[in-house]
C-alpha cells in the first residue's frame, strides 16, 4: 500500500472516530502523516499529542495530503470552500466528504473539477465500531484509494456501496437513524414509567428488546414481516398493539419523518 498522507478538515465527533480508526488500521500511517485543520483546541489536542500535525491553512493541508477528509458542519462548508485555492488542486487529490446533503458533484466543482470526491454517510454508532455507513460510488477515485476508504469505514461498522444519488436517502436511513431509535427507546421507557415501572428499568428492557430484535433480524434470515408474525398470535396482545399503531398512523408518521430528513438534506445541498 502506497504511503499516503492524510488530511482532515475538522476533527469533531465523527472525524475523530475516523482518525482513531485510521491510526489503528492495518495500513496505519505514522501519525506524522496525518495533518488536521481544526479550530477547536480541545478537539485537536488528543491528536497532536499522538503526533498528528496541526495546520492552520487549508491549502497547506491539501498540498501535504493525498486523501483529504471533510467533516465540518454543512453550514460551515461554504466558508471553508471559499478559503481554498481550487486552481491548485490537481487530479491526484481525493476528497472524502461526510458532510450531510452536499453532493460529490457540487464539491468536485467547488474544488476545481479535477480531483475525485467520495461522499460517505456514516452514523454515530461508528464510535463503538457498530456504525452503518453508506459510501457513494466514485468514478474518479482509483480502485486502490476507493478500497482504502471503504476498508477504513468498514473498520467502524457495516459499510455498503450505493449510487452517489442515494446518499441523501442514506442520510434519512442510517445517518439520522440512530436518533429515531433513541426516541423510540425513550417513548417505550416513558410508557413503562407512566405505568409505575421506574424509568431506568423500563429503558433497560426497551434497549435489550431493540438490540435482541435487531440481532434476530440480522441472524435469522427472516424478513421483518415474518418476524412480526412470530410475535403476533391471533387475537393476542401484539396484534392489539400493531392494530393500534396502524390506526394511529405510525407508518405514515415514520415515512413523514424520514421524508422531512431527506428534504432537509436536499436543502443543505444548495
Ligand atoms: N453527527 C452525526 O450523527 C453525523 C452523521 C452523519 C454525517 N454527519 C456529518 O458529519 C459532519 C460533522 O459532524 P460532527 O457531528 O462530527 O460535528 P462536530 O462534532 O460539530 O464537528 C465539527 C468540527 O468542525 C470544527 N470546525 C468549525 N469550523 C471549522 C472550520 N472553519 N474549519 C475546520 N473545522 C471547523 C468544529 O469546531 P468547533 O467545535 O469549534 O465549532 C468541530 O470540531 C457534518 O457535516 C454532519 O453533517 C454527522
Amino acid at each position: 500500500m502506497k504511503d499516503f498522507h492524510y488530511g482532515f478538515i475538522a476533527c469533531g465527533n465523527m472525524q475523530s472516530i475516523l482518525i482513531r480508526a485510521l491510526l489503528s488500521s492495518d495500513f496505519a500511517p505514522n501519525a506524522s502523516r496525518i495533518a488536521i485543520f481544526e479550530p477547536n483546541d480541545a478537539n485537536i489536542k488528543p491528536f497532536t499529542e499522538l503526533g498528528c500535525k496541526r495546520v492552520f491553512d487549508y491549502d497547506d493541508l491539501i498540498e501535504r495530503s493525498d486523501i483529504i477528509f471533510i467533516g465540518v458542519k454543512p453550514q460551515i462548508l461554504p466558508k471553508v470552500l471559499s478559503s481554498i485555492d481550487a486552481d491548485a488542486i490537481g487530479p491526484d487529490k481525493v476528497f472524502v466528504s461526510i458532510v450531510a446533503g452536499v453532493t460529490a458533484d457540487f464539491l468536485s466543482h467547488a474544488l476545481g473539477d479535477r480531483c475525485a470526491v467520495i461522499r460517505v454517510m456514516p452514523n454515530t454508532p461508528m464510535l463503538l465500531g457498530k456504525g452503518a455507513i453508506a459510501i457513494g460510488s466514485s468514478a474518479k477515485a482509483s480502485p486502490e484509494v476507493f478500497r482504502l476508504v471503504f476498508d477504513l469505514f468498514s473498520s467502524c461498522g457495516l459499510c455498503r456501496e450505493v449510487d452517489e444519488s442515494l446518499l441523501n436517502v442514506a442520510t434519512a436511513l442510517n445517518g439520522s437513524g440512530p436518533a429515531y431509535f433513541y426516541r423510540l427507546a425513550d417513548d417505550m421507557a416513558k410508557f413503562g414509567a407512566d405505568k409505575g415501572m421506574d424509568y431506568d428499568t423500563a429503558l433497560a428492557l426497551a434497549i435489550q428488546t431493540m438490540s435482541g430484535a435487531a440481532e434476530m433480524l440480522r441472524s435469522s434470515g427472516k424478513s421483518p414481516e415474518e418476524l412480526c408474525r412470530m410475535v403476533m398470535s391471533p387475537g393476542g396482545t401484539t396484534v392489539a398493539a400493531m392494530n393500534a399503531f396502524s390506526e394511529a398512523g405510525l407508518d405514515d408518521a415514520f415515512s413523514a419523518g424520514m421524508q422531512a430528513c431527506l428534504d432537509r438534506a436536499e436543502e443543505l445541498a444548495v
